[in-house]
């Protein structure tokens, strides 16, 4: 059965979140990499509703600038002085009617802004309900073993709900109910509207309960209906940084389980977190303590891990990453990166490439089949195909004031710890000669040797150093005057 478009979801996000102890406000703390009311919007746009107003008060800056990058076609209404959830919902419909907004054609969504874990799948049920009972107001409900801290459900002897009760103004017998309001609902625009002026602020906690609007249309005689949530996680509110933590470990378990659903390998999946625009191929295997983070993707049958985090990345076909960090780095099919590898926006490794032990590279392509095997930094720079960076060389492409780009031909060879200085260009199939310091560009072909000649000074030791360790050890070795060459004395 398919239930109407409600006319508007309106969001409660005004209060303060004290509990965090956070200068961010709560509802932009982020889980899975997505905020916490960026959820709660994700869960809220399966039901395509014509509107969408967020109520925004402390931190209205924040929470206005972030509702306006993830969702720019929500609206969001300040709430500035906080009286209660009746209030919030009060102000956002007139905010709703001075802007010409019906919220008559379709029922009115009222939910909060701190609730990671709800599902679209869990409002669709919630509509229904509501429909299908024909109910002015339907509550989202939730049996909790510790209910304590939310209002409870009054219901009558034939099932139906009376009322919604605040804990802090609950009898001992009301206290025992272990049925919870989540704070979600559906209600008729026009009925909700009406109750809505008829709240009072007279109880515990002097504001304007929007959970009195029940008792009030049970006064009238309508029909109020709760929609039980079968799986009590997803209406979890976020007040501290415990229950962040908590909501997190849940969606973690779900988005992994997702996953491994769809063929892919998690070798561990309590320490492995993928935010939920990650994409993952089958038989790709996550091997321990893995993090993906942003639209990262990986491609069938790569390797990931173990302690490997990657920021908006791209891992090709076949490619395996190990103990590595990476941001904005694409990885080509078959590529082998790490271990202990640092990837800088910018990276953009070819097929068959490796980048070895402690390499760190930025803004730097590297062609098919090139190596980056051992100890260096790539910076600014174009490697070509085939070529190999011997073992600590550095692309010095800093002068102190700007950066210069180094361009590497295909089939180089560059000698262990050589500095490119930049800018710099070493030709197709050129070599440099192990240490030199390369500051004028190699021709294709040649071998640039950039560095001082040897001198061995013979006897230097046992003159200089005469009754050392190394004078005896050099006696020993009948070492004294025989000079090679080239050599002096001193
Ligand atoms: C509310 C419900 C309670 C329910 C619980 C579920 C009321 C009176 N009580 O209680 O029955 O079990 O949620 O979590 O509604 N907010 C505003 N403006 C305000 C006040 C609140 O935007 O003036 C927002 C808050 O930021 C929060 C949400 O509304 O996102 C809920 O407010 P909160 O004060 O936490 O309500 P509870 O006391 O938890
Ligand atoms: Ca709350």
């Amino acid at each position: 059965m398919a239930t109407s478009r409600p006319s508007v979801v309106v969001i409660l996000a005004a209060g303060e979140g004290k509990r965090m102890k956070s200068a961010t406000p709560k509802v932009l703390h982020p889980v899975a990499g997505r905020s916490l009311v960026g959820h709660v919007i994700e869960a809220a746009s399966t039901l395509e509703p014509h509107h969408l107003v967020v109520v925004v008060g402390h931190g209205r800056e924040q929470v206005t600038a972030h509702i306006e990058e993830i969702a720019p076609w929500a609206i969001t209404t300040v709430q500035d002085e906080q009286h209660g959830t009746g209030h919030a919902v009060r102000i956002a419909l007139a905010d709703l009617a001075q802007r010409g907004i019906p919220t008559t054609d379709g029922p009115v969504v009222v939910l909060t802004g701190d609730t990671p874990l709800l599902t679209g799948r869990t409002l669709v049920g919630l509509l229904l309900e509501h429909e299908s009972t024909e109910a002015t107001a339907t509550v989202l409900t939730a049996r909790l073993t510790d209910p304590s801290g939310y209002g409870r459900i009054v219901r009558a002897d034939d099932g139906s709900v009376m009322a919604i009760v605040e804990e802090k103004d609950a009898d001992d017998e009301q206290r025992r109910v272990d049925e919870i309001n989540s704070g979600m609902y559906a209600f008729s625009g026009a009925r909700l509207a009406e109750c809505l002026t008829r709240l009072t602020r007279d109880n515990a906690q002097g504001e304007e309960y929007l959970t009195d609007v029940v008792g009030l249309l049970r006064g009238d005689g309508d029909v109020v209906s709760a929609s039980l949530c079968a799986d009590s996680d997803e209406i979890l509110g976020v007040n501290d940084r415990v229950q962040l933590s908590e909501a997190a470990a849940i969606l973690r378990d779900r988005i992994n389980e997702s996953w491994m659903r769809q063929g892919v390998s998690i070798l561990d999946p309590a320490s492995t977190w993928l935010d939920v625009d990650v994409d993952i191929a089958p038989d790709v295997v996550i091997r321990p303590q893995v993090t993906l983070r942003g639209p990262t993707s990986v491609a069938a049958a790569a390797v990931v891990g173990p302690g490997t985090t990657l920021v908006s990345c791209e891992v090709g076909p076949g490619a395996e990453v190990i103990h590595t960090w990476a941001e904005l780095a694409v990885v080509g099919e078959g590529a082998r990166v790490g271990p202990f590898t640092y990837l800088r926006p910018g990276t953009v490794l070819g097929r068959g490439t490796k980048a070895g032990a402690y390499v760190e590279i930025k803004n730097s392509t590297i062609g098919d089949g090139a190596k980056v095997p051992h100890l260096s930094y790539v910076g600014d720079a174009d490697v070509g195909a085939g070529s190999n960076i011997g073992a600590a060389t550095v692309f010095v492409n800093y002068d102190g004031v700007e950066k210069h780009r180094t361009v590497v031909g295909d089939h180089a060879r560059v000698g262990s710890d050589t500095m490119l200085v930049a800018p710099v260009t070493i030709g197709d199939g050129a070599y440099t000669a192990a240490g030199s310091v390369i500051t004028e560009d190699v021709p294709p072909g040649a071998m640039a040797v950039g560095r001082a000649r040897q001198r061995n000074i013979t006897g230097w030791v046992e003159r200089k150093r005469p009754g050392s360790p190394a004078a005896e050890a050099a006696e020993r070795a009948g070492q004294d005057s025989t000079p090679d060459n080239p050599s002096e004395s001193a």
